[in-house]
């Protein structure tokens, strides 16, 4: 028996500025939504003005988490302190352990065009809070892509019904994070495990679910259930289907760090301040 997931919550992606004065759209980690366990954030960045997006997020630190960039259109390069170094281009993706702790730079490579691309932090549990970095990078040509009539699902992480599995394997959160899209009046549906907090965010188009209507920089928090099921509108949709196996435990966050404690922030401040990252 299967159960249809329901919208339990609709929620607007808000302007927010970061790094050093990056124009954002922040969807998770604002104050209607500031998280969706294990999600922690997810901001969305769209703009071909540079002067939106040319300050870029210079050096700075992480501890706790997990950060995975995606991009749409235009070019941004990595660099971090465990000497990875690497610039992702349309389709590819940044997927970033910060674990104890690194500090990375992310900076547009590029000086006019689109730059169009969305991040999202996934939490990892208290055991692995302090686990060693790590850094991979996929390109577009390493993110497998399915076909269904009408529908193409670019699998970054998990595997979709149909077999198709991406190239990130993160046991802790189990994420799924698919981009779909859809050509106009198409009906979508995907079995989801029933243990993951799920959502929809729409990044062009339309769709209903559950008798509601989504549009652009909308995000909709699934309820319980196994499976998931949408209709594009007239003009077609692309949207990202993430979801993630919840953690259940305290989260405090500050800044660039997210650990479960007061304390454990307070170390993660003066460990960065004494150059242990
Ligand atoms: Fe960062």
């Amino acid at each position: 028996m299967t159960t249809v997931r329901k919208v339990e919550q609709l929620v607007t992606g808000m302007p927010a500025t970061d790094g050093a004065g990056v124009e954002l759209v922040r969807v998770i980690g604002q104050p209607r939504l500031m998280e969706l366990d294990p999600f922690l954030l997810l901001d969305a960045f769209r703009s071909d003005n540079p002067d939106d997006y040319i300050a870029g997020f210079p050096s700075h630190p992480h501890r706790g988490f997990e950060t995975v960039t995606y991009l749409l259109n235009g070019r941004m390069r990595h660099q971090d302190n465990a000497g990875n170094d690497g610039v992702i281009e349309p389709g590819g993706i940044q997927w970033m352990t910060a674990g104890r702790g690194i500090v990375h730079s992310e900076m547009p490579e590029q000086e006019d065009g689109m730059l169009e691309g969305f991040q999202l932090w996934i939490n990892l549990p208290a055991s692995h809070k302090m686990t060693e970095p790590g850094y991979q990078e996929h390109s577009a040509a390493g993110i497998p892509v399915e076909s269904r009539p009408g529908t193409v699902i670019r699998v970054i992480t998990g595997e979709t019904s149909q077999g198709t599995k991406g190239p990130v394997n993160q046991p802790l959160t189990a994420p799924i994070y698919l981009d779909v899209t859809l050509e106009a009046n198409t009906e979508f549906s995907e079995t989801l495990p029933e243990s993951h907090n799920a959502f929809v965010y729409v990044i062009k188009g339309s769709l209903s679910l559950d008798s509601n209507k989504l549009t652009r920089d909308q995000l909709a928090v699934l309820g319980s259930g196994d499976f998931l099921k949408l209709d594009s509108g007239d003009e077609g949709a692309r949207f990202l289907l993430i979801a993630g196996k919840p953690l259940g435990e305290p989260v405090q966050r500050a800044g660039p760090f997210v650990m479960n404690t007061r304390e454990e922030l307070q170390q993660a401040y003066a460990d960065y301040q004494s150059g242990q990252f």
